[in-house]
């Protein structure tokens, strides 16, 4: 198969190299660039570089390097091909393979994505060049906006009349359904089109990469039949839970600073952007997704929410310290004066006075004490003990255990409470989370069997159980076994969660040149991972046992290298076949003769690694010399 170059500098183009390494590697802005340590030889002093301008990455340590597809097929073992697809995959770009000559014409997307451009530079030029632009030019300076930022955030305007964007796009034989598809004309029931965004102020919406995914349009004139904003529906670019608006702006002052600053609006975000404060991502009005809380913990877990002084605003600081919480943030609360927003507050009182502000903010417990202490809540004994759980319920979504031992005591001191019962009330809310956590899990594999016989259940028990070894060679503490383990294994391959978390903080630790047992089990936050660390590690590992056994510590070795080395073969060769088995039922599925194709070309590839493998011996008593490559 073949992908035409056009698609694949395409793809490339929908990435940038340092948000994709950004998430295998934790990188640093020095200069021009960004530096981590190395992940593919051990380093303690970082000397990977990656550009952003070059969009290159390389290692002045061990001399590995390329753009982002290279990247992918060293770090995840993957060809090609492989490495342009994952990319394709996260970009929704969809790839159609070259058959003959034809040129493959552009993509939807890149069509979609250049309806967009089009449109926000019509709405700038409106605003930028035209008299009639005038009117939303006033307004802006009438709200403090500098003309350098309405240029950096693209801002536009939507003229007043219901078709002159309709015309413009007509004028240029711009495709009327794709347009409509992006919610920026509408078709009335008589047939006829209109403008969605007229009269309106534009704020156009990038992707974290820089492309104009969507908009946000604000009314000029206070009027009750209009909602104050109006933003592009979701589309094949666009997807609102996915999305922070201001991130492409931010992201990296938010890296320098390893923190950012979570606001509710469009006018907030730019407000506090021109007053210098550049390190603000906005929700645009509704509480956090679990995909927005991911999206931001590519760039840091330290966070300060500040949403409006009112209701609404509440309600969701409320909702989204729960999901930052589950996420392992660090949260403040920033409270603002009563009816006051981010925009309003520095327009009035300045960045220092802000920062002053954000300096005093509370943490999540301070935040719920006041909220419940304004509710009333804590004066009535009644009620004191419901809100003194509640806390307790957030307190044992943090993972840290010495944070949380640090808030035990606050509420035992704020409160007068003794330490010990705060602490029993948090096992059983810990309790019933991981009770949560298992019937989950139970569930899961309930549903997963159901539909199979029994051969293949037995299967899958021993999918786990060779899983469970390798974590548990992991952690012998033999260096020559972590190395080759690592070396051989794909953390996505392993099927269960845990196993893969544990794979992956082993991993880590491994970058940094730790092996030991006693220091990695540090830097497991997570007490059931731990827990299942300890007892994998030291219940029945009978090897460990053995070496106290008087057989000579060579002879031991050699098994221990040997097993070692048969492990990570079935495991590898389980791994492709369940790999062949799924291609299988795709083609027994599909009706496209050519998804077909690339299937059978796949396993045909899967056959033969399979066939490599399998053949494959263990030699002369040394994993350092063992491979399956
Ligand atoms: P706000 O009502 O707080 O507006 O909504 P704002 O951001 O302070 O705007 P200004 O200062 O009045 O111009 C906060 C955010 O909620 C979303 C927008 O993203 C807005 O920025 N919103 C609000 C909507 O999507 N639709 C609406 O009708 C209102
Ligand atoms: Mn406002």
């Amino acid at each position: 198969m073949r992908i035409p170059e056009a698609k694949i500098e395409e793809i490339r183009n929908s990435t940038n190299i340092v948000d994709i390494i950004s998430s295998y590697v934790q990188l640093r802005k020095r200069g021009r660039n960004y530096v981590g340590l190395c992940p593919f030889h051990h380093e303690k002093t970082p000397s990977f570089t990656v550009s952003d301008e070059k969009q290159i990455f390389h290692c002045f340590g061990c001399h590995v390097g390329g753009n982002v597809f290279n990247f992918l097929m060293n770090y995840k073992n993957i060809s090609y091909i492989e490495a342009v697809l994952e990319i394709a995959e996260q970009a929704g770009i969809s790839v159609q393979y070259e058959k003959s000559e034809d040129k493959s014409t552009q993509s939807e997307l890149e069509i979609l994505y250049d309806i967009n451009l089009i449109a926000a530079k019509y709405f700038t030029d409106n605003l930028l060049n035209n008299p009639k632009g005038e009117f939303a030019k006033s307004y802006l300076r009438q709200r403090n906006i500098k003309p350098q930022t309405k240029r950096l955030f693209g801002l536009g305007y939507a003229m007043p009349v219901w078709n002159d964007f309709y015309n413009y796009i007509i004028k240029n034989k711009i495709d009327v359904d794709k347009t409509k598809e992006l919610g920026l004309i509408e078709k009335r029931d008589d047939g006829s089109y209109y403008d969605k965004f007229a009269g309106r102020l534009i704020f156009p919406i990038f992707s974290t990469n820089g492309r104009v995914i969507g908009f946000g349009g604000r009314i000029l004139e206070k009027d009750d039949k209009y909602a104050k904003y109006l933003n592009s529906p979701e589309s094949k670019i666009y997807q609102k839970r996915k999305s922070l608006y201001g991130l492409y702006h931010s992201k990296d002052e938010i890296r320098r600073l390893n923190k950012t600053i979570l606001v509710e609006g469009y006018m907030d975000l730019i407000s506090l952007y021109q007053n210098g404060i550049k390190n603000v991502v906005a929700s645009s009005g509704t509480s956090l997704t679990e995909e927005q809380v991911q999206l931001l913990s590519r760039f840091t877990r330290n966070i300060a929410v500040i949403f409006d002084a009112d209701i609404a605003g509440y309600k969701a600081t409320e909702r989204s310290i729960e999901l930052l919480l589950k996420n392992d943030f660090d949260i403040q609360i920033v409270e603002l004066p009563d009816n006051e927003d981010p925009d309003s507050f520095i327009n009035n009182y300045g960045a220092e006075e802000f920062d002053e502000l954000v300096k005093h903010s509370k943490n999540f417990l301070e935040f719920n004490v006041s909220q419940m202490d304004k509710k009333g809540i804590l004066s009535n004994p009644s009620k004191q003990t419901e809100g003194i759980r509640e806390i307790i319920r957030l307190l044992a979504l943090v993972s840290d255990d010495l944070k949380r031992n640090l808030f035990i005591k606050a509420i035992s001191k704020k409160f007068n409470l003794r330490e010990k019962l705060l602490e029993n009330e948090l096992d059983l809310a810990l309790n019933r989370i991981k009770r949560n956590y298992s019937e989950v899990k139970t569930s899961q594999t309930v549903v997963g069997n159901k539909s199979k016989e029994y051969g293949k259940l037995d299967e899958i028990q021993n999918e786990d159980q060779i899983e469970k070894e390798i974590i548990k060679l992991l952690f012998a503490n033999e260096q020559e076994i972590t190395d080759f383990i690592i070396a051989s294994i794909n953390v996505e391959d392993l099927q269960n969660k845990n196993y893969r978390k544990i794979f992956h903080t082993v991993w880590e630790n491994f970058q940094l040149g730790n092996y030991s047992t006693a220091q990695i089990i540090e830097a497991i936050k997570d007490d059931n991972l731990k827990n299942l660390v300890l007892s994998l590690s030291l219940n029945d590992v009978s090897i460990s046992k053995n070496w106290e056994d008087d057989l000579s510590k060579e002879k031991i070795n050699k098994d221990f290298y040997r097993f070692t080395y048969e492990t990570v073969k079935k495991f590898k060769l389980k791994i492709i076949k369940s790999k062949i088995k799924i291609n299988n039922q795709k083609i027994e599925n599909s009706d496209s003769e050519e998804e077909i194709q690339v299937l059978f070309l796949e396993n045909q590839k899967l056959e033969n690694q399979k066939l490599e493998i399998s053949k494959k011996k263990f030699i002369n008593d040394k994993l350092s010399e063992a491979n399956f490559d």
